[in-house]
């Protein structure tokens, strides 16, 4: 990609750039929706990223291109104003050169910049992470500035919830900066502290993308956000992550139907994040596997986040021999569901999973046998 990435700035800017950065997409592992409770998560960092390219600018000019649109968006140096259309890309760097500045961080005034891609958009792998990060990078080196990690990982989670309007946790943002090589992040979101889990050996992911997104998924996202919210202020707490689930039990009445099943998935999912971590750090694939069955389960009946080609893929999958376990990764409503496998689970098994899912919704899924990689980086 690093090549890409120069060719193309060359190409569009007549010139090279001068700070270059690439940050990981992520799979979700485990813990759904438990990052902006309060609770624990656990993802991986994948070898598939976004590049960003920046060369600073005499003028005040800050002009913006990407790989898939080579269309140079222009602005000027003051405040960012949001973008619409086919400029909305935009709004990830722009969402970051705002948030940095509560950061007591800068861009520069003017600058030419070009990102790069070679993620799926759309299959739950969070290419706004990736492409937060790495622009977050590029500006803070071109102004001479190294911050700690975190507050890269900060600042973009606040472009993310301020400037695209996401109420997202820290969990993308955090394994997109985190990750590393064979490795999980596990991330305790309340500090948030960041930690390191080995992933045993012969662990494979296979990614199946659905294409399919919920026509409300932001609107759905935002709702469940809401309800979490909710049920903690009843429950007389600030985030659900204070309730155990005995405390659940002996409250729960006081919480309506739905409210009661959303504070349900995120209490109990919080355990199996726990638990997944003790199975992983024992190289106990088996058990893993399993705790992942039992987090889509909760997301399909509890948190209600799935959908019927989610579940259908989840239910072929956990039949196959090898295949340890299958959810939902990330927000749900549509994207992608994550298995993990031994290493006998190759492409003949999933072009099986991919061609039952084509006789019952028409469509193919992408598959994608996701390797994992290093966190975010200038190159
Ligand atoms: C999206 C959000 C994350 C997290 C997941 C659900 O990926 O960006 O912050 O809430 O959904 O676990």
């Amino acid at each position: 990609m690093k090549s890409e990435l120069l060719a193309t700035f060359r190409a569009t800017f007549l010139r090279s750039p001068e700070f270059i950065a690439r940050a990981p997409g992520r799979i979700e592992f485990i813990g759904n929706h438990t990052d902006y409770n309060g609770g624990t998560v656990l993802g991986a960092a994948i070898d598939r990223g976004v590049w960003v390219g920046l060369a600073r600018r005499e003028d005040q000019q800050r002009r913006f291109s990407s790989g898939q649109r080579r269309d140079i968006v222009a602005t000027s140096a003051g405040a960012p104003q949001r973008r619409s259309g086919a400029e909305s890309w935009v709004n990830y760097p722009l969402g970051v050169i705002a948030a940095l500045g509560e950061f007591g961080l800068r861009a520069p005034a003017g600058f030419d910049y070009l990102a790069v891609s070679n993620l799926p958009t759309g299959a739950g792998l969070s290419s706004s992470a990736a492409i937060e990060l790495a622009s977050a990078l590029t500006f803070v080196a071109s102004m001479g500035e190294s911050p700690p990690r975190e507050t890269l990982v900060k600042v973009a989670r606040h472009a993310e919830n301020h400037f695209v309007g996401v109420p997202c946790g820290i969990l993308d943002q955090g394994v997109s900066g985190f990750g590393r090589r064979d490795h999980l992040v596990f991330i305790d979101c309340r500090g948030p502290s960041f930690d390191l889990v080995p992933l045993p050996a012969g662990a494979h992911f296979w990614i199946f993308n659905t294409h399919t997104k919920h026509a409300l998924v932001d609107g759905l996202y935002a709702e469940r956000h809401r309800e979490c919210m909710e049920a903690a202020a009843a429950l007389g707490v600030a985030q659900l992550v204070e309730v155990s689930p005995a405390m659940l039990a002996a409250a729960e009445g006081k919480l309506r139907p739905s409210l009661a099943k959303r504070a349900r998935h995120v209490v109990e999912e919080i355990a199996r994040v726990s638990a997944c971590v003790a199975a992983l750090r024992t190289e106990n694939l088996t058990d893993a596997g399993r705790l992942l069955v039992a987090s889509h389960r909760s997301s399909q009946r509890l948190f209600e986040n799935s959908t019927a080609e989610l579940d259908f893929l989840v239910d072929a999958l956990v039949i196959v021999p090898s295949v340890y376990g299958a959810r939902l990764t990330g927000g749900g409503f549509g994207g992608a569901v994550m298995a993990l496998t031994s290493p006998e689970f190759g492409d003949a098994e999933a072009r099986q999973i991919a061609a039952a899912y084509t006789q019952a919704f028409g469509t193919a899924p992408d598959i994608l046998h996701a390797k994992t990689g290093d966190g975010a980086a200038l190159q």
